[in-house]
């Protein structure tokens, strides 16, 4: 009896094995982040837009397998015909955008939430930084992953509202390539000048920290070339062909400079000592190292943006085209070398990307030097970024004086509760900024600071609203405000993923579920909002979230930050509003901003004082042009005064929402005034 038995219930233990091995299986796969990536619809067809192929083509060359995929589309079963673009090994599903997290859906794709569900990081940068950092935590010994990264694993971090470098890699070529996607044959006379920038940028030579050594072995390799050369030329080798190969020479030298970079063992190609004579060389008299991969001599993260984004460009010029590649002598010898890192072809393959070289003689390129006009986007911005306003002379006594003589003063509104204070005693630890490094002074007056922010923001609060906190480093404002307002749910929005990571841990100890967090550029960040609130929010920061707030029909209060900070940027030129515009000129809206940095606690009180009028008379330009939008602005003194020298708060509340339609459906009640 025992033995009939017996095969069944091994039978059934087997399953039952097999079971919970499943279960177990799937519960790791719930546990990881999922990554959300955008499918776009070309005449009725599916397809991937380039920040999605990029993300994919990093995933691949990574052999990332962290993430658990999916691939959001406006209509049902539309990634079928996709099949061939992902990675095999890839866990992929398909989602709609109506069934996107909420997190998720007030943000632009590509986008990560991670395991809990409260951290989205969003925008092409910082996901692909995300998909390295993954990467590594799985294989740390992924040399050529973590070289992606580059210098000071800085690769991308600066964001593209503050590098132009970055916007030219994560916004300008992208949009570029797929403009020119939508009508290839339309606009080959004049290449796209984001193109163009970066053709120039790998035509300049490049600095790389600690080049001595492979200068000096470049010149060392220049020598005994042209040594071998006349020893077997003669006289006979013309100048030309002679340039051609010494040039190939030094190519080869960087390029295997930055390719040994990247192999796990790290060959001592650049190790064996140069002869004496060459390494009396000045460094100055050393030649210049030739552009092998977009950032300079390394293969990083840059490029594997640009691959997708050239590859197609190329191949449409390829065939559209052809006679204008010549125009792109650098480009199409940095997609050559693209090609020889180890890796690449494979991951392009895996994601439908076939590489090859495009057939253009090389002979028969122009001489590498400037493309056509050389006033590119990036030197024009470069040269603006570095030219420092001039040294100022004079006081802002004139400007005042102007616009007194228009009836413009700064009026500030009294604060309505200057005693409020939050129950700071009774509060839990974690919430209060006396927690972590700050002296107690700080502290003081952080919490008076926040006393202000919170009680402006409980008066316009409802139960339901959700509360946006910009720039909300490592979250002592949204920490508080989610703390005290447990009827709201509070986002906090910061670039910095350290900071944010710190305030999630902070949130997570208090148990806080009324809270999330996104690690984006506020541009990425697209949902729907009631109030927004930022403490301190440095130079046109400031002018950002009120503009962000004003498209949202949001409330807003802001304690603006580095008035010396603000000048004119892409979105926003000063003064904002028409009144200020009709009296000041640029120039003199500048002196105000600078003065109105003029308020440290150790000047002396006359300078505070003008300081602290220019500071009014700035957000009060501000709050005017908000005011063309339909708000109604005040701009207070926070209290006690003395919480911060940069103790303005501009407290705005939208236009009557009623009856209006509001874009992404999170928003019921309307503001009340
Ligand atoms: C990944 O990111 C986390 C959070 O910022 C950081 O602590 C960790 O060191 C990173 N890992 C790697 C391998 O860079
Ligand atoms: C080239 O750039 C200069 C400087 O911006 C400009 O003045 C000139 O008109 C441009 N030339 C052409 C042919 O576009």
């Amino acid at each position: 009896m025992m033995n009939v038995l017996k095969q069944p219930v091994c039978v059934l233990i087997a399953f039952l094995k097999l079971l919970l091995f499943t279960v177990r299986h799937m519960d790791v796969k719930q546990q990881h982040p999922s990554l959300y990536l955008e499918v776009c619809s070309q005449s009725e067809e599916p397809c991937l837009p380039l920040h999605t192929s990029i993300a994919l083509f990093l995933i691949s060359y990574c052999k990332c397998k962290s993430f658990k995929v999916f691939l959001v589309s406006t209509k049902p079963d539309s990634t079928r015909s996709l099949r061939s673009q992902l990675p095999e090994s890839l866990d992929v599903c398909e989602t709609q955008t109506e069934s996107l997290p909420q997190l998720v859906r007030g943000c632009r794709l590509p986008a990560v939430l991670d395991e809990t569900g409260r951290l989205c990081r969003a925008g092409l940068a910082v996901v692909l930084r995300h998909i390295i950092n993954k990467s590594l935590e799985d294989d740390p010994s992924r040399n050529d992953v973590q070289a992606l990264l580059g210098f000071k694993k800085t690769c991308l971090k600066a964001c593209a509202e503050v590098s132009k470098w970055t916007r030219l890699c994560e916004i300008g070529i992208p949009s570029a390539v797929k403009e020119h996607l939508q009508n290839p044959t339309n606009q080959y006379q004049q290449l796209p000048l984001p193109i163009l920038t970066l053709e120039q940028r790998l035509a300049e030579p490049v600095k790389v920290h600690n080049d001595d050594k492979i200068r000096r072995q470049k010149l060392q390799e220049q020598r005994h070339n042209e040594k071998s050369e006349s020893a077997e030329g003669q006289g006979g080798t013309d100048k030309e062909s002679k340039s051609a190969q010494s040039s190939q020479v030094c190519d080869g030298l960087e390029l295997r400079a930055a390719l040994a970079k990247l192999s796990v063992n790290p060959v001592p190609a650049l190790t064996t000592r140069e002869n004496s004579e060459i390494r009396k060389v000045k460094t100055t008299d050393l030649p210049p190292l030739e552009h092998v991969f977009a950032e300079g001599l390394y293969f990083t993260l840059t490029d594997v943006v640009l691959l997708p984004c050239i590859h197609k460009y190329l191949r449409s010029l390829e065939a559209h085209a052809a006679s204008a590649l010549h125009r792109l002598p650098h480009l199409l010898r940095w997609y050559r070398r693209v090609q020889e890192v180890p890796g690449v072809l494979q991951a392009a393959m895996a994601c439908g990307m076939a590489l090859s070289i495009p057939q253009v003689s090389t002979s028969s390129l122009p001489e590498p030097s400037a493309p056509d006009n050389a006033s590119s986007l990036l030197v024009q911005e470069e040269n603006q970024e570095t030219i420092k306003q001039p040294p100022f002379v004079g006081g802002p006594r004139p400007t005042m004086t102007k616009l007194k003589e228009s009836g413009i003063e700064a009026v500030f509104t009294p604060h309505p509760c200057p005693a409020w204070t939050l129950p700071w005693e009774s509060l839990p630890g974690a919430i209060n900024p006396t927690e972590g490094k700050m002296s107690n002074i700080r502290a003081v007056r952080k919490r008076q600071q926040l006393n202000n922010l919170v009680a402006m923001v409980a008066r316009l609060a409802r139960p339901g609203y959700t509360v946006v906190d910009f720039c909300s480093g490592t979250g002592h404002v949204g920490i508080v405000l989610a703390h005290t307002l447990p009827d709201c749910q509070v986002i906090l929005i910061e670039n910095k993923e350290e900071s944010l990571v710190r305030a999630q841990t902070r949130s997570a100890e208090l148990g806080l579920t009324n809270i999330g967090f996104i690690q984006a550029n506020l541009d990425y960040f697209t949902g729907a909002f009631h109030i927004g609130v930022a403490l301190h929010a440095c130079g046109v920061a400031t002018d950002m979230v009120m503009e962000h707030c004003i498209l949202a029909q949001a409330a807003f209060v802001v304690s603006p930050c580095c008035y010396g900070f603000i000048q004119n940027a892409v979105k926003f030129t000063f003064p904002k509003s028409k009144r200020f515009q009709e009296t000041l000129t640029y120039k003199e809206h500048m002196i105000l901003c600078r003065f109105a940095d003029q308020t440290a606690v150790q000047l002396p009180p006359e300078r505070r004082l003008i300081g602290k009028q220019c500071m009014g008379l700035v957000d009060l330009d501000r709050s005017w042009a908000a005011e063309t939008h339909g708000y109604s602005v005040q701009v207070m003194t926070m209290e006690p005064e003395s919480c911060s020298p940069k103790n303005n708060m501009l407290v705005g509340r939208p236009p009557q929402r009623r009856g209006l339609e509001v874009g992404a459906g999170q928003l019921e009640a309307p503001v009340h005034n």
